[in-house]
């Protein structure tokens, strides 16, 4: 079944216990780490992680948009977050930095800026228990969805198939109700969504219609065996 992260980068941020409970039922709350150096904005770092961790029971995706997530990436599992998502771009030593986030005991996942193929981290993708490929240039929410990454999506579920991997793929940006079905069908199984989810006026019910159409998508697109 396809999983629905709502983006907390489009809530309100002075409520953000509130925030998540207007979401129950969502798989994963997405939080967006950056540091206005990797991108060209600010959010909220690793106190902010740590109170939210304690104030909500859905798991913290922390999709972390920095510098030296090498250094960094670790304190946030600490803080509670049950997955991490560094930027490849960013990242020393991803193999190093997968391993230290898996042994710490929350998911390591690794991320794609629009310019950057995949095909030179294929040896990579065991290391890994999920890839976000984002669908925007990273830094704000409310962007227009990039469909030419579309054939990066099919191509690396084409990768997973091929090395019969366990590895969920995120897409992260412009998704929303017109662009979910594209992704599913494309091979993504997580779906990141800000606007679309907070901006609507019933952001649990704008989950569950998402989870709806990219669930239909999937079911029938080439990558399933269910048709
Ligand atoms: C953008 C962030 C996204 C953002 C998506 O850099 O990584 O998670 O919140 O927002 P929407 O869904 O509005 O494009
Ligand atoms: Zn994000």
């Amino acid at each position: 079944m396809a999983q629905i992260n709502p983006s907390i980068l489009s809530a309100d941020f002075a409520r953000l216990a509130d925030e998540a409970e207007a979401v129950r039922g969502s798989d994963w709350l997405h939080v967006d780490v950056m540091d206005n150096h990797f991108v060209p904005n600010l959010t909220l770092g690793i106190p902010v992680v740590e109170s939210l961790a304690r104030a909500t029971d859905i798991p913290l995706d922390c999709h972390l948009m920095i510098e030296d997530p090498d250094r960094w990436a670790p304190q946030y599992v600490e803080a509670g977050a049950g997955s991490i998502t560094f930027h490849v771009e960013a990242a020393a030593a991803p193999v190093r930095l997968a391993r230290e986030i898996r042994a710490k005991g929350a998911r390591a996942s690794m991320a794609l800026k629009p310019g950057t193929p995949i095909e030179p981290y294929e040896d990579l993708l065991p290391e890994l228990d999920m890839l976000l490929i984002m669908t925007v240039e990273p830094g704000f929410g409310g962007q227009a969805f990039l469909d030419i990454m579309l054939p990066k999506i099919r191509r690396t579920r084409e990768l997973i198939a091929k090395h019969d991997l366990e590895l969920w793929l995120q897409v992260d940006g412009g998704v929303s109700a017109a662009t979910i079905e594209r992704c599913a069908e494309a091979g993504a199984d997580v779906f990141v969504a800000g606007s679309a989810v907070y901006g609507a006026e019933d952001p649990a019910q704008a989950v569950r219609n998402l989870r709806e159409l990219a669930d239909k998508a999937s079911a029938e697109a080439w990558w399933t065996c269910e048709h």
